[in-house]
């Protein structure tokens, strides 16, 4: 049985006073439904004063990024090792934000990930393919070329370490919500490459959470798919009541 998972990704938002105050209203709200796991991703600035306030709840802390190498002369990077020093569970990696504005490639992608898993961190890998892709009918080769580069290289036990996250480009900041079936499709996609790629252990065992402005309204019926286990949520878990509110309706 797979935990459902619902992970806030705040970008680049959020100062220290916004990220203590937003803990301070999600943790004065009634308790989550134990059925699902919590993840906050602050940015840098603010994960040690997030950390400090969710460290006895049922939150958990993940970073955004990670530098290519496990430590050394890379002036601006934060190594793996530096993210669970700092009380992160996990790491996302493969965002498309990364992907087309810092422009890092499947291998890059490939190589943060092998340094994240060996730290100990989890990975939250992204994948999804563009307006253009969905178009051309081009999305299964864009995802599973996505998947096998990312993981290239990777054994069942790292496999464990990853929970995949589907997330259209298209969908991304626009308000345009994939339907529950064009995610759950894709869902499925990912869940029998995974099949192909580490066994049906494996493929029954990973999270694969949906992403794309995804709200208070659209969560629940993306969340009753079979493949969907949760949710990568942007701006909508930038305000404490639409997160909690997002965590409560999961099914
Ligand atoms: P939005 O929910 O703002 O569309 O962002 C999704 C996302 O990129 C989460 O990683």
């Amino acid at each position: 049985m797979r935990r459902s998972l619902v992970v806030g990704n705040w970008k680049m938002n959020m100062l220290i006073s916004d990220a203590t105050d937003w803990v301070g209203s999600l943790l004065g709200k009634p308790p989550f439904p134990e059925t699902v796991e919590v993840v906050v991703a602050p940015p840098f600035t603010a994960l040690a004063a997030v950390e400090e306030r969710i460290r006895r709840s049922c939150i958990s802390l993940a970073g955004q990024n990670i530098g290519p190498e496990p430590e050394g002369a890379r002036t601006g990077e934060i190594s793996a090792a530096m993210l669970k020093d700092a009380g992160c569970r996990f790491v996302i990696l493969g965002h498309s934000e990364r992907r087309q504005h810092f422009f890092e490639t499947d291998a890059f992608i490939s190589r943060k990930i092998g340094v994240a898993l060996a730290s100990g961190l989890g990975v939250i890998f992204c994948v999804g393919e563009s307006l253009e892709e969905r178009e051309s009918e081009h999305t299964r080769q864009v995802i599973e070329h996505q998947l096998s580069e990312g993981l290239n290289g990777l054994d069942v036990r790292q496999f464990e370490g990853l929970v995949i996250a589907y997330e259209p480009v298209w969908a991304i900041g626009t308000g345009r919500t994939a339907t529950p079936e064009q995610a759950q499709h894709v869902h499925r996609i990912i869940r029998d490459w995974a099949r192909q790629a580490f066994g049906e252990n494996s493929a029954e065992n990973v999270r694969i959470l949906y992403g794309g402005s995804v709200t208070p309204e659209t969560s629940g019926p993306l969340t009753v798919q079979p493949d969907i286990d949760g949710l990568l949520v942007g701006g909508a878990s930038l305000k404490s009541d639409s997160f909690y509110d997002i965590i409560c309706s999961i099914k």
